[in-house]
């Protein structure tokens, strides 16, 4: 059985992808029955679809909420969240899921760098924070609008658009002496380039998931499995 140690002096930062979610239930983007198998990212996850069709684009993250609404946290969600709650500001998680399962296992020094699904916001950015929204909207007329007149849109990054807390991150990194990537295949920047960044700074990193990422190369450690069978039982805090 692999183990990742932890020593007293280590920071870890932990990024997580749509294949921590698997195991309860929530498809990942590329896999063969993935959520991008059989549509269009430029359809539904870019501004200029927003603007084409924003029905089709809520009625996808409906699905999306009704699909949240119904996963529980997985053995890997709650693995994470013991193991902050054993080293505490020494570790830090980002997640590029839009779910909120980690939140459900107890996680809590948490960013999501591509939204929420959970939230929404000004279509037209006028300065007003995300509010919360869990409504599965059946069509674009029950979205409702912003103070300001402008409709709700998803607090979801699209493609094209700058990710979330982007210097909180880079500076979580840049102290970071261990970096440990879950269940992400390594398509989509810049979350796909933290482990090089990770590198640079003689950071250990480490890969979890059934198969190697596209970004292989660049982890001194390699933990095949999926993350709800591995994770349980393998960090050792020293
Ligand atoms: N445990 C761990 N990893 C798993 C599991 C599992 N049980 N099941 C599948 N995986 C791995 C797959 O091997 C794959 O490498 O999860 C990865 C999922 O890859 P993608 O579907 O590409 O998802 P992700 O990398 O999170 O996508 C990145 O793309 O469209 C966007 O914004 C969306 O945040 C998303 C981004």
């Amino acid at each position: 059985m692999s183990i990742i140690s932890i020593f007293p002096t280590d920071r870890v930062f932990v990024l997580t992808g749509a294949g921590i979610s698997a195991e309860s239930g929530l498809p990942t983007f590329r896999a063969e029955d993935g959520l991008w198998v059989g549509r269009k990212v430029e359809d539904i996850c870019t501004p200029e679809a927003l603007a084409r069709d924003p029905e089709k684009v809520w009625l996808f993250y409906a699905d999306r909420r009704a699909d949240g609404l119904k996963a529980q946290p997985n053995p890997a969600h709650k693995a994470l969240a013991e193991l902050e709650a054993k080293i505490g500001d020494r570790f830090f998680l980002c997640t590029q899921n839009i779910d909120t399962l980690h939140e459900a296992a107890g996680s809590k020094r948490i960013v999501h760098m591509h939204g929420r699904l959970d939230r929404a916001r000004c279509e037209r950015e006028c300065g007003r924070p995300p509010v919360e929204d869990m409504t599965i909207y059946k069509s674009l007329s029950e979205v409702p609008r912003c103070p300001c007149g402008g409709r709700l849109r998803p607090h979801i990054v699209f493609f094209g658009e700058i990710p979330l807390e982007m210097e909180r991150i880079e500076a979580e990194i840049a102290r970071a002496t261990l970096m440990i990537v879950i269940g992400t295949s390594g398509n989509v920047y810049p979350a796909a380039g933290f482990v090089n960044w990770a590198r640079a700074n003689k950071a250990r990193t480490v890969y979890v998931g059934p198969e190697p990422p596209l970004n292989a190369n660049v982890f001194t450690q390699y933990v095949e499995g999926k993350a709800g069978q591995v994770l349980p039982g393998i960090f050792e805090v020293r």
